[in-house]
């Protein structure tokens, strides 16, 4: 017997015949839209996962900078308030921006919530007269909001709080923004109260020692203007008494009279060195270019019976021009060219040798400056009097060997000095001298 099996449960049919068909195309058309979405989705992820790794790089970056920033800025902050320069800036109204503590300590006020045209009031701002209160639009602050720069301007604080007053040097700058426009100012100024007291101190003392020198050199010069009369009279009958009563006067009477005239004479050159002296500054000329070389050979010609009789010779090399008072040029080169013929060695002709050079420019001091030598092969001197020689009446060698008043050298260092120059003296004993002088070279005639 045949039997219809029995049939599976319906759990082992497997799908049902309508999964089993070929799909419809709407059906495919919403999987490959499902599929599209998806792959878009996954792509979006990515790209929004990369956009954010990227925000968090830029964020950390933002960080860095922005802690670089507050260092800077507290660092900036400190170096303001260590600094013992005041340092404010404004905004384009006036406004104070910043105001480091050095400001308030050197202004003694803090900064000022008004109106700018205020500030010289209510600072106590004065001009450098110390009398006339600063005009408010020049103020530095002022000036450098209109685009000005001001550099070491020089302003006066007094309030009845600062009864000493302080002495201020300010500079200020104006401050761009992005586009390049004024966007407000700032001014830097330290405190050279000091320095300032200090500068009035030296020049009243330089204006006290130049008239005291003035009156000492007029004191000098009627002194010895005067006291040449008299000795004129003493010479004078010193000489009748010798040419009327000569004959008449014993031995030794005779011999007194000798050496008061001796005296007499030597006075007389003391007395006209003196005025020499005294003239240089009082009577001096004023400064053209002089050529050394035509000074020189004057000098030579002057002292042509004094090298005669000497038989040395004096060589005269390249000489600058100078910027000078040509007479006392000749004075110069007349004292140092004798000096040098007169302390010779006994048995040695002398030789003397004056030449010069024009200090070069990278000599940056120097700068338009001659140079000048004087030597000699003379008996020479120890280096420690180098500088002694110099003074009125210093000499190192005896009358009766050389004879002289012991001026030459101090006119010449009096000359140098009226000409802003130097003069130093290099020697030692046997080995012959030699005097170095410095001197402004003569300035290129201006161009009309
Ligand atoms: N060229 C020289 N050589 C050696 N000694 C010198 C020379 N020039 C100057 N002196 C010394 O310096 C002194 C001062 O010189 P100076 O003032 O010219 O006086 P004076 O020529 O009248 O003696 C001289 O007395 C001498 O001792
Ligand atoms: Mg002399």
């Amino acid at each position: 017997m045949t039997s219809e099996p029995a049939p599976l449960p319906q759990d082992r049919r497997g799908p049902p015949r309508l999964a089993r068909k070929k799909p419809s195309p709407e059906l495919a058309a919403l999987r490959q839209l499902l599929e599209t979405t998806e792959r878009i989705a996954l792509e979006q992820t990515l790209g929004l996962e990369s956009a954010m790794q990227e925000l968090a790089a830029h964020g950390e970056e933002l960080e860095r900078s922005r802690q670089a920033l507050a260092t800077k800025s507290a660092l900036l902050e400190s170096v303001l308030e260590s600094m013992a320069s005041g340092v404010v800036a404004v905004d384009r109204h006036g406004r104070f921006t910043l105001f480091n503590e050095a400001a308030q300590r050197i202004l003694g006020l803090g900064p000022h919530a008004g109106n700018p045209h205020d500030w010289p009031r209510s600072y106590g701002l004065y001009l450098p007269d110390g009398a006339t209160l600063f005009p408010a639009e020049d103020l530095p602050l002022a000036r450098a909001l209109c685009g000005q720069t001001v550099d070491g301007a020089e302003m006066f604080v007094w309030r009845p709080d600062l009864p000493d007053g302080t002495w201020l040097s300010v500079s200020a700058r104006p401050l761009l923004n992005s586009a390049g426009h004024i966007a407000g100012a700032m001014g830097i100024f330290r405190d050279v109260s000091r320095q300032k007291r200090a500068e009035t101190a030296r020049s009243e003392f330089e204006r006290r020692l130049q008239q005291s020198n003035k009156e000492l050199e007029e004191f000098a010069f009627a002194a010895s203007h005067d006291l040449q009369e008299p000795l004129r009279k003493i010479l004078a009958f010193g000489e009748l008494l010798c040419s009327e009563y000569g004959s008449a006067l014993p031995e030794q009477a005779r011999d007194y009279v000798l050496r008061m005239q001796g005296g007499a004479v030597r006075m007389q050159s003391l007395i006209r060195d003196l005025l020499d002296y005294s003239r240089i500054t009082s009577r001096g000329e004023t400064f053209i270019a002089v050529d050394l070389s035509d000074v020189a050979r004057e000098v030579l010609d002057h002292l042509e019976m004094r090298i005669r009789e000497s038989t040395g010779s004096v060589e005269l090399g390249e000489l600058p021009a100078v910027q000078a008072d040509p007479t006392q040029m000749f004075q110069l080169l007349q004292n140092l060219v004798a000096n040098a013929l007169k302390f010779r060695k006994p048995d040695v002709a002398p030789v003397v040798k004056v030449w010069g050079r024009t200090l070069q420019g990278d000599e940056q001091s120097d700068v338009g400056q001659c140079e000048l030598t004087i030597s000699d092969n003379g008996i020479g001197f120890e280096q420690r009097f180098a500088d002694r020689i110099f003074g009125v009446f210093q000499r190192l060698h005896s009358r009766h060997a050389y004879e002289g008043t012991g001026i030459g050298l101090a006119i010449c260092r009096k000359i140098v000095t009226r000409h802003g120059g130097s003069i130093q003296a290099i020697s030692s004993p046997g080995e012959g001298a030699r005097f170095v002088v410095r001197l402004p070279a003569a300035r290129a005639p201006e161009v009309p």
